[in-house]
């Protein structure tokens, strides 16, 4: 993975501003294809408006965001999601009396809309269920495909969350605190099954995450967002050692 290879994903200027509040300050951000990019800062320092922006839920007030080369900012949510731009973690839909398979697969049909005949094809609607049960293996559910969706426990619907965003199978996977909620024995099943995404798979995936163990595990690059600014961009054990950070945000002199 190299420096220099062409960014999958960047922002240019991107600039978002709620009333008189400047929400995301000027972001400008490149992520190479492949890269495991974590996003730290204090609470409400931007990082889930600024992957709002790029998922297309916002639009920027000012600034750019492109995908793959080509300007994005003009386009839905769906129409990026389908370029392979992935929605934010925690925007899926769980339908809660379906089962869980029925849910991958819902999720599997979306990401191919207004396509009748696709779905008329038995060999596509096989293609899909196998899509289906592939995500819910790869997330650790490949015995619950049969439950509702609404009889999972808490961290076993954050895996199902996971499974509906590799089912619309997108290049570049946006996590939203993935760990967020799941209990602490779950937490490394749900971060292994990341790893997994990340190395089997070889998806760029941008994660905002809280926890620093995690953040240092994971990420090949950290960007840290104060109040809506981008203040550093580095390997994570250059940011953790930078004064500015550890200070701002760390809370450590
Ligand atoms: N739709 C909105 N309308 C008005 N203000 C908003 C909206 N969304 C976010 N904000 C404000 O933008 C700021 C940044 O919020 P955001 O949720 O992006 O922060 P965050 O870094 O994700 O915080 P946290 O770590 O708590 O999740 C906050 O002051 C928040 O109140
Ligand atoms: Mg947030």
């Amino acid at each position: 993975m190299s420096e220099a290879a062409s960014p999958i994903v960047a922002t240019h200027n991107l600039t978002l501003r709620f009333g008189g509040a400047l929400i995301v300050d000027d972001v400008s951000l490149a992520v190479p294809e492949g890269m495991f990019v974590s996003i730290i800062g204090p609470n409400g320092a931007g990082k889930t408006s600024f992957f709002n922006l790029l998922s297309g839920l916002y639009k920027p007030s000012a600034g750019s965001v492109v995908f793959r080369g080509e300007d994005v900012t003009g386009l839905s949510p769906s129409a990026r999601a389908r370029r392979g731009l992935g929605r934010s973690f925690q925007l899926t839909t769980i339908f809660p009396g379906l089962s869980t398979l029925e849910n991958a697969r819902l999720a599997v049909q979306a990401s191919h809309p207004g396509n009748a005949v696709f779905w008329k094809s038995a060999a596509r609607d096989r293609a899909a269920k196998e899509r289906a049960a592939w995500a819910l293996e790869t997330v650790g559910l490949a015995g619950r495909g049969a439950v509702p969706a609404a009889a999972l426990a808490h961290g076993d619907k954050r895996k199902l969350d996971l499974a509906l965003l590799l089912c619309a199978e997108p290049e570049v996977l946006l996590l939203d605190e993935p760990t967020a909620g799941v209990g602490a024995e779950e937490v490394p099943v749900m971060l292994e099954t990341i790893r997994r995404i990340r190395r089997v798979e070889g998806k760029t995936i941008l994660m905002v995450e809280h926890k620093m163990d995690v953040v240092h595990d994971l990420s090949d690059r950290v960007a840290v967002l104060a109040n809506g600014a981008l203040v550093a961009y580095d390997t994570p054990d250059a940011v953790m050692a930078d004064p500015f950070v550890r200070s701002a945000y760390l809370g450590v002199a």
